[in-house]
């Protein structure tokens, strides 16, 4: 099988495993990072957002022969060493706003926050209520007011 070379949360990996194999399964079965989670594996429910060179994606969508080697994935696994400590601010904000019920579609609701506030900062203005109603992880647990509070809170500490 062929060989693909790129890098997750800060180490190169090289996996050999057929093209067509999704970047999620490669993840979680090959490599063993169980953070991004399975939900529909069809590219709608968002449980397994992750980040690609610092935009959030859905695993499950992308064939793994799509990486280059430079190419960064960032799992809720290597979230906090981006910002240099033990939790990222968001996931502060999370605990600080006990978000989390289920937990199941947590780390990609994270992802998807911070990969949020990171495009909105870049564009130099405020995250809005619109920002937040663009946001299209599916939460089972209905946290979704917790959720936005948080994102508010974590926004305020993120540099
Ligand atoms: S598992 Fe990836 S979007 Fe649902
Ligand atoms: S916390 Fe249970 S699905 Fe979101």
């Amino acid at each position: 099988m062929p060989e693909h070379t790129f890098r997750v949360n800060g180490e190169q990996v090289t996996v050999d495993v057929a093209g067509d194999v999704r970047l999620l399964w490669v993840l979680r079965d090959i490599l063993g990072i169980t953070g991004p989670k399975y939900g529909c594996g069809i590219d709608v429910c968002k449980a397994c957002t992750s980040h690609l060179n610092g935009e959030a994606v859905n695993p499950c969508a992308i064939p793994v022969r799509d990486l280059r080697p430079a190419d960064e994935v960032t799992t809720i696994e290597g979230l906090a060493a981006t910002a240099g400590g033990d939790l990222h601010p968001m996931q502060q904000a999370w605990l600080d706003h006990d978000v989390a019920q289920c937990g199941y579609c947590q780390p990609g609701q994270i992802m998807a926050a911070v990969a949020l506030v990171r495009r909105v900062a870049a564009e130099g203005r405020a995250i809005t209520d619109a920002d937040l109603d663009g946001l299209r992880n599916i939460c089972r647990c209905g946290t979704y007011a917790r959720i936005r509070e948080a994102i508010r809170a974590g926004a305020e500490n993120m540099t």
